[in-house]
C-alpha cells in the first residue's frame, strides 16, 4: 500500500506581514516549510511527497528539500489561488496506483509521527478519510451580525487539524467539486465516511507572528 503526502505550502501568509510567503518565513534557523517537510520525509508511514510551492518559490523549495536530504520528494508543483486549488494541483501529481493520500499544511510544522500513524491506520473498514480532531474548551455560538442566534452543543463539536488521510480514489473524485476549507469537507460532501481520531495540541497553525513564537517553543 503506497501512501503519498501532499504538502500544501503555497499560501501567501499575508497575516504574518512578512516580505515572503509563509512557508519561507524563518522558524529558528530554517524556513517554516523545512520542519513539516523533514518530518514527512522521515516518517515510515510516507512513501512519497508532493510539495505545493508558492509561485516563484519552486526552485527554493526543491533546494530546501535537497539541503534537508529529503529522499521522498517526487514532485514540486506551483500552488493555486486558494488552498483548494493548491491541493487539487498537488493531488494531480499523485500516481493512479497510490492507495492513500495524506494532505498536510506546511503552516502546522510540529507534525508528530504518531498523528500520521493514527490517520493512516484509521482508514479501511469502510472509512474513506480520517482527520485529527480536538475537543473545544470554549462554548461556540452562531451569530447573525451582532445577534447571537444559536448556542451549539460543545460535546458534539471538534476542531480539526491536518494531516488528513484519504483513500486516494475517493479524494480525487471529491476534489473535482467546489471550494471547501479542508479536504475532509469535500469528501464528506461527496458522501464519503470520515472518521475523527485524536488530534495533537502541538499541531498549531501558524497564522500570525505570535504563532511563530508559540510553535518555536514546541520544537
Ligand atoms: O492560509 P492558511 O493558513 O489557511 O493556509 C493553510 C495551508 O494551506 C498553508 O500551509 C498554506 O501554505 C496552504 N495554502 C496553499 N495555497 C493557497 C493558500 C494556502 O497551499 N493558495
Amino acid at each position: 500500500m503506497s501512501v503519498w503526502a501532499v504538502l500544501a505550502a503555497a499560501g501567501s501568509g499575508e497575516r504574518l506581514g512578512a516580505d515572503r510567503p509563509k512557508a519561507f518565513v524563518r522558524l529558528g534557523e530554517q524556513p517554516l516549510l523545512a520542519e513539516s517537510l523533514a518530518r514527512l520525509d522521515e516518517s515510515e508511514w510516507i512513501d512519497a511527497i508532493v510539495v505545493v510551492a508558492p509561485a516563484g518559490w519552486e526552485e527554493p523549495s526543491i533546494l530546501l528539500a535537497e539541503e534537508l536530504g529529503c529522499s521522498k520528494v517526487s514532485a514540486c508543483v506551483t500552488g493555486g489561488a486558494t488552498r483548494a486549488d493548491s491541493v487539487r494541483l498537488g493531488v494531480a501529481e499523485v500516481p493512479p496506483d497510490a492507495a492513500v493520500v495524506l494532505v498536510h499544511d506546511a503552516a502546522r510544522p510540529v507534525l508528530d509521527d504518531a498523528v500520521i500513524g493514527r490517520v493512516v491506520t484509521a482508514l479501511g473498514e469502510g472509512w474513506d478519510g480520517a482527520v485529527p480532531a480536538l475537543p473545544i474548551p470554549d462554548t461556540v455560538k452562531r451569530i447573525d451580525g451582532e445577534r447571537v442566534v444559536e448556542t451549539l452543543r460543545r460535546d458534539e463539536l471538534r476542531v480539526v487539524q491536518t494531516p488528513q488521510a484519504f483513500v486516494a480514489d475517493v479524494l480525487r473524485n471529491a476534489l473535482a467539486g467546489s471550494e471547501w476549507t479542508d479536504c475532509s469537507a469535500a469528501v464528506e460532501a461527496a458522501g464519503g465516511r470520515v472518521r475523527s481520531v485524536d488530534g495533537d495540541p502541538r499541531l498549531l497553525k501558524v497564522t500570525d507572528a505570535d504563532d511563530l513564537d508559540r510553535v518555536a517553543a514546541l520544537l
